[in-house]
Order: C-alpha cells, then sequence, then structure tokens
C-alpha cells in the first residue's frame, strides 16, 4: 500500500506512544520478495496441510450449521480435550472450567497474559534472541523487556544465574519459549528446575510458550508447569499451528491459576470474544485423533532437520544441533557480513530466502534463521545455492 506523505504525518501524530516504541516484525519486509523462483526457508509454519480428518471435523460442524460466537472461554468439550491432553503428557491437571482459555492462536494468549499482568514499569525477563512478538506484546502493555544474551557456545539455553543478576523489585514475570524460535534450542530438565528455583524465590510468574513442545528430536521434553511448585506460578501458553498443521485455524489455549485466566478472559472478551467456532471443532478431532499425524510430521521434520543440519556444516557454516521446533541457526559470522547483509544478498544473488538473526534480537546478529519445513528437494537446493554463495564469500 502507498502512503502519502500527508497520510504519513497523519499517522505519526496520532501514534500512541506505545506503538511508536515497536518496530514492524523484520520478517514481513521478504513476504513480498517471495517469487516463484525463491526457495523460502523463511516462513516458519509447516509445509504440511492440516491433516485430513482434522478438516473434516470443520467441514461436518459447518454442515451442522455451527457458525455462532462460543463461550469467551472456548467450547467445553476443547477445554476437556486440551485438559486431558495435558493430564496424558505431563500427569497435569487443570480445571476445564477454571484454569483454561481458547485463544486465537498462541499470539493471542502472549498478548493477554501480558495485558494481565503487567502494570507500567514492569520488568519482564527473556532471552535474546527470542520470538518477535515477546518485546512488543510487553512494551504494549507499559512493561519492560529485559533481555538476558544467548549464545550458540551455550547452544542458546538460558542461564539461571544470568535471570537472576537482572531481578530486581520492578521484575514481574520470566518470559520463556523452548523449544526456541528462532534457534531450535530446547532446554534440558536440569536447566528448567533452575529457572523455576529463581522464580520461586523471587516470587516471579513464570510464562512459558510452549507451542513446539511436541516437535522435539532424541531429547526429553519438559513442561515447565509440570515441575514440582511451577503450576501455581506458570502461565501455560499451547497451540494447535505447529504440531497438527493448523496455521490458519487460529488456535491456541492458556493454562493458569484460575484468577490469572480470569483476568486474561477479561480482556479476551472484550478484544476478540472466542476463537472461531470451526477451529475450535477441528482442534477437538486434532487432540482425540491426530496423534498418529502428529508422529508421522515429527519423523519427517527429524529427517529433514538431520539434513539441513548436515549440510550447513558441510557448506562450512557452524550450526549447534537444534533439537526441537524446525529451524537451524546457524552463524554466518566466517563471510563477514551482517545477518542482514548476507539474506538480502542470498535472496538477491541465490534466490533463497533465510530470516536475518538480528530481527530477533542483538545476539541474533551472525545468524540466520533456516526453517526446514519444507520438501526435501527444496532443502537440497537451498543448500546447493547456498553453498555456492557462502563459497564466495569465505
Ligand atoms: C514461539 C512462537 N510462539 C507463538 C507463535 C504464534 O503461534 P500461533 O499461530 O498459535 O498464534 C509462533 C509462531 O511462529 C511461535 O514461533
Amino acid at each position: 500500500m502507498v502512503i502519502s506523505s500527508k497520510q504519513n504525518k497523519i499517522h505519526k501524530n496520532h501514534a500512541s506512544q506505545r506503538v511508536r516504541q515497536i518496530s514492524p516484525s523484520g520478517i514481513r519486509k521478504y513476504f513480498d520478495l517471495i517469487s516463484p523462483d525463491v526457495i523460502s526457508l523463511g516462513i516458519g509454519e509447516p509445509d504440511f496441510t492440516t491433516p485430513w480428518n482434522i478438516r473434516e471435523a470443520a467441514i461436518y460442524s459447518l454442515e451442522k450449521g455451527f457458525t455462532m460466537y462460543t463461550s469467551n472461554y472456548g467450547i467445553p468439550e476443547l477445554r476437556e480435550e486440551v485438559s486431558r491432553e495435558l493430564e496424558r503428557l505431563y500427569g497435569l491437571r487443570y480445571d476445564p472450567k477454571t484454569e483454561l482459555i481458547i485463544t486465537v492462536g498462541v499470539s493471542e494468549g502472549v498478548d493477554l497474559v501480558m495485558r494481565a499482568i503487567i502494570d507500567p514499569g514492569d520488568e519482564v525477563i527473556m532471552t535474546d534472541p527470542c520470538y518477535v512478538a515477546y518485546q512488543p506484546a510487553v512494551t504494549l502493555s507499559g512493561g519492560i523487556p529485559v533481555l538476558v544474551p544467548t549464545d550458540q557456545e551455550h547452544e542458546f539455553t538460558l542461564p539461571a544465574s544470568e535471570v537472576e543478576k537482572r531481578i530486581n523489585s520492578n521484575t514481574r514475570a520470566l518470559l520463556i519459549g523452548y523449544p526456541s524460535n528462532p534457534t531450535g534450542a530446547v532446554m534440558t530438565r536440569e536447566g528448567l528446575l533452575q529457572l523455576a528455583d529463581v522464580a520461586r524465590r523471587n516470587d516471579l510468574l513464570v510464562v512459558s510458550d510452549e507451542i513446539y513442545n511436541r516437535l522435539v528430536y532424541g531429547v526429553e521434553y519438559t513442561c515447565f508447569a509440570a515441575l514440582p511448585g511451577m503450576k501455581e506460578r506458570t502461565i501455560l501458553l499451547g497451540g494447535f499451528s505447529k504440531s497438527y498443521a493448523m496455521t490458519g485455524w487460529r488456535v491456541g489455549f492458556a493454562a493458569a491459576p484460575a484468577g490469572i485466566i480470569e483476568n486474561m478472559m477479561k480482556i479476551h472478551q472484550y478484544t476478540t470474544m472466542c476463537a472461531p467456532i470451526m477451529g475450535q471443532m477441528a482442534a477437538v478431532e486434532a487432540l482425540k485423533h491426530g496423534e498418529d499425524s502428529v508422529q508421522e510430521m515429527v519423523e519427517s521434520y527429524d529427517w529433514r532437520r538431520r539434513v539441513m543440519l548436515k549440510g550447513l556444516r558441510d557448506i562450512g557454516l557452524t550450526c549447534f544441533e537444534p533439537r526441537g521446533a524446525f529451524y537451524c541457526f546457524p552463524s554466518i559470522k566466517k563471510t563477514g557480513l551482517t545477518s542482514e547483509e548476507f539474506s538480502e544478498r542470498l535472496l538477491k544473488e541465490e534466490q533463497v530466502l533465510v530470516i536475518h538473526g538480528s530481527t530477533f534480537g542483538k545476539c541474533g546478529e551472525g545468524h540466520v534463521r533456516c526453517c526446514y519445513a519444507t520438501s526435501m528437494p527444496n532443502i537440497e537446493k537451498a543448500l546447493e545455492r547456498m553453498g555456492r554463495f557462502v563459497s564466495r564469500l569465505i
């Protein structure tokens, strides 16, 4: 869209202080540059179509005439299924009536929770780099994101000692997202226990974005809320977009103590009212009969993960082994380019799209995010083109 200078002035004059503090996502600028010749390792979404039985459940619900608003908390059947799933996977028991809310994806969950728990000036500790929506969600709530640098040497995990150093009387919450977007890192149970200890001693809330909980390869997955004493101080955010290839359906959930869910619901009821009913119906089917599909997709991602990792290393880029989500986050430092220069030139010269690491935070500089949720021929072609590009630089 072309914005005239007069319109631009109006936009600027009427922009709130909070919105002025945030920038558009660095990923967005690439969307318009994708052409049929470009191989995209850019966008973080499954290349699978939602499994047929899940789509069929939504079609069936439409045929039956389910086209209306739902309870603000989400349809009871979905809350019951989510509750059952959390018990099945982690032994956690959430009351579907009071401790769960269905959201419009985890995106809404992140926004709701921040607005429900943050007062102006409150600080929220998170990793650098991290998912692009975390800092804006805190800033738009009037809070202050406090970033803890993480690095490749420590596989982008979050050291409890570094969190503790940043805690003061304004610290309200710790926001974690493992498996991580953009790095693919997974925290060990031991590492999470240390964070839990810091949260307990300093009376912090912990917001745990576990959207990639099912996409973990060859390591144990630990749900933060399932650690001893953590359920009462954790807001667990979960979703369907990644595990069930349901990005377009816009369904997620938050599980937390009843008082927090009630406060999130107050905002949700005035802003979005409810997640789309057909998405909620589809999500019920996903939880009831989606397990085989999840396993198949995980196997396929794991295969592609290994090919991508080996390919990047063969090109000469250093990359730690990512154990979750569907991203590799290689270092491109030896090319001498910034991550943004690397991405722009790779796109222009070899028609491969990767996302520059600096878009996820200062500590993402020197890295690029490569999403391997694309076909194997695409991965192979992309690696060949990247190899050609890198060999011209090092
Ligand atoms: C870490 C993380 N959290 C949340 C989201 C948003 O997911 P949803 O589609 O459920 O809104 C994403 C999407 O990429 C993500 O990577």
